[in-house]
């Protein structure tokens, strides 16, 4: 059901400036987009099979921001590629465990995501991926 670590995000206040920094230590930043319905500005950082996923808040009312507000910038989330996003929302509600979406919604590259409370992962936001 699980493909791979698809890319792990992390919150920053200044894409632009976390990007030069990530630059410096040698990443290539590949994609950068607006996800509106997310309120945040991504940057794609590929590693191999996998990405860094840079995030930063377009509205105080961003996750992000209310993220950095409470924790500083840092490790917001894994993303797992799954198959079947659907599949692996209906196994995860038929276990008990807490979703932050019941359905899949766009995110970055205008792919289905959904996320997994960190309440019913031990504390780490986890979101799937499809595709
Ligand atoms: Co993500």
């Amino acid at each position: 059901m699980f493909k791979k670590i698809d890319h792990i995000g992390i919150a920053v206040s200044n894409l632009d400036e976390a990007m030069e920094l990530y630059k410096k230590l040698g990443f290539e930043v590949k994609e950068v987009e607006e996800v509106a319905e997310q309120k945040v500005k991504v940057a794609m950082l590929p590693v191999g099979e996998s990405k860094i996923e840079l995030l930063e808040a377009t509205s105080e009312d961003s996750a992000i921001a209310k993220f950095i507000e409470k924790r500083g910038e840092g490790i917001h989330h894994i993303a797992i590629n799954v198959e079947d996003i659907e599949k692996a929302l209906e196994n995860a509600k038929n276990e008990g465990l807490k979703l932050i979406d019941e359905k899949p919604r766009v995110g970055a590259g205008g792919k289905k995501v959904a996320f997994v409370h960190p309440k019913s992962t031990k504390g780490v936001l986890l979101e799937f991926v499809e595709g």
